[in-house]
């Protein structure tokens, strides 16, 4: 695979030398750039000499005025020919100018250019991590779909001991070969995302809804798509933007998502209802406002299209993968749902844990799949939880083929 690293100034340049070797070893091809305060902690000349190639450490070439010319577009040109843009260390000003748009510089330039998958390896010290600018502006680019790694808590060249340390480059370029390695493994399927909310109308004004974010969904929408899926993603009101390479349809109501996934399921070979769609919705919506009086309200609230139960009887040879979202019980409630609504597996999820589930960007579940086995994942970022659904899911499908060439 073809990968630029871009090297931020931070104290932990030196390691990106570390990173750029690994992944060379593993056979990737490695271009480097260099921010100019990356050039202040180490020599270009070191990645030259270990890629063999020279290294971006600008935007306009100091040579001829041909030469500037030619690297005045280079940017376009590297943004098109590589597959991946590692960033490591990303400081706190990398991830300020990614996620505002700023382009001032050959990495942010590149940045904006760059069409392919993004990996931020963060590191700075503790203070600047932790202060709501760069925390903000983390959840700006993961919104984006970038995938973050997470620095480490120990002792900083600052002096202090707190989260900002670069991980290991070998941990980083492991996360790197996770989404190279699955690069193509869903390539030729078509695979349905249902995420985020849906919204039941009471009057003209006013709504039933649930706290889902849409991310869980969204996240793995993105990971299928990296892995070579053509996705159609189903989605609710949500306030993310859509994933690159899938498409996208927006609906309203859980009879709308029903509608929209039924449309597609013909063309699908694997469906994810990651969405939480409403249980109950009101049939018959006034024309007006409800008027507000002084006396209890009681509303009179109907079954919603059970979505999942109905994809269970009609799926025919699809992989359908429902989630469940529970409070207590998780397992049996887990297990109860995939048998009753003829799942291949089941994603559970408790949903009253700190920091975890819906709105949140991490997530723990258990993948449950009809042959009994249960996998444990996280609590990690739901864009690690994404990939490991899916890892799951690449799993039963080799199984479920080497029981049907056997039969
Ligand atoms: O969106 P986030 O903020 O990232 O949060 C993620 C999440 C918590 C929403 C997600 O991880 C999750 O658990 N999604 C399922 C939520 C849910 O509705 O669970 P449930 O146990 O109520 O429903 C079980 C299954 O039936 C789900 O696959 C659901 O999509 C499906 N269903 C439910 C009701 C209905 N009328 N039709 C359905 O298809």
């Amino acid at each position: 695979m073809r990968i630029v690293v871009g090297v931020g100034g931070g104290i932990a340049a030196y390691k990106a030398a570390e990173l750029v070797r690994a992944l060379g070893q593993r056979g990737h091809d490695v271009q480097v750039v260099m921010t100019r305060a990356a050039q202040e902690f180490i020599q270009p000349l070191t990645f030259a000499s270990l890629t063999g190639r020279k290294v971006i450490t600008g935007l306009f070439s100091q040579n001829s005025s041909q030469d500037a010319l030619a690297s005045a577009v280079e940017h376009i040109a590297v943004a098109k020919e590589n597959d991946l843009l590692v960033v490591a260390p990303a400081t706190a000003d990398l991830l300020a100018k990614f996620a505002s748009g700023l382009a001032d510089d050959f990495l942010s330039t590149l940045y904006l250019a760059f069409t392919g998958h993004v990996v931020l390896s963060p590191a700075m010290n503790t203070a600047m991590w932790e202060h709501p600018a760069t925390q903000t502006n983390l959840e700006t680019l993961r919104k984006r779909g970038c995938s973050i790694i997470d620095p480490e808590e120990g002792w900083l060249a600052c002096g202090v001991t707190g989260a900002g340390r670069l991980p290991d480059p070998i941990r980083i370029a492991d996360h790197v070969e996770t989404l190279t390695r699955a690069k193509s493994d869903f390539s030729g399927e078509i695979v349905i995302v249902t995420a985020g909310p849906t919204q039941e109308a009471l009057d003209p004004v006013r709504y039933i809804s649930n706290r889902s974010s849409g991310k869980m969904g969204y996240a793995i929408a993105a990971a299928a798509a990296r892995r070579g899926a053509h996705v159609i993603l189903v989605s609710g009101p949500v306030q993310l933007p859509a994933p690159p390479r899938v498409q996208l349809i927006s609906v309203k109501t859980a009879l709308e998502m029903r509608n929209a996934v039924f449309h597609h399921l013909e063309e699908a070979t694997i469906i994810i209802k990651s969405a939480a769609v409403a249980d109950y919705y009101v049939a018959n919506i006034p024309e007006q406002k409800r008027k507000k009086t002084a006396t209890r309200l009681s509303l009179e609230l109907d079954p919603t299209p059970d979505i999942l139960a109905e994809l269970g009887d009609k799926k025919g040879d699809r992989l359908l993968i429902g989630f469940a979202a529970e409070t207590e019980n998780l397992m049996e409630e887990a297990r109860r749902k995939m048998h009753a609504k003829k799942c291949d597996m089941l994603v559970a999820n408790l949903v009253n844990a700190h920091g975890l589930g819906f709105e949140s960007d991490r997530n723990e579940v258990e993948i449950l799949s009809r042959s009994g086995q249960t996998v444990h994942a996280g609590p990690a970022d739901k864009n690690e939880i994404a990939e490991r659904i899916l890892d799951e899911v690449a799993m039963l499908r080799l199984n479920l083929r080497a029981v049907d060439a056997t039969a």
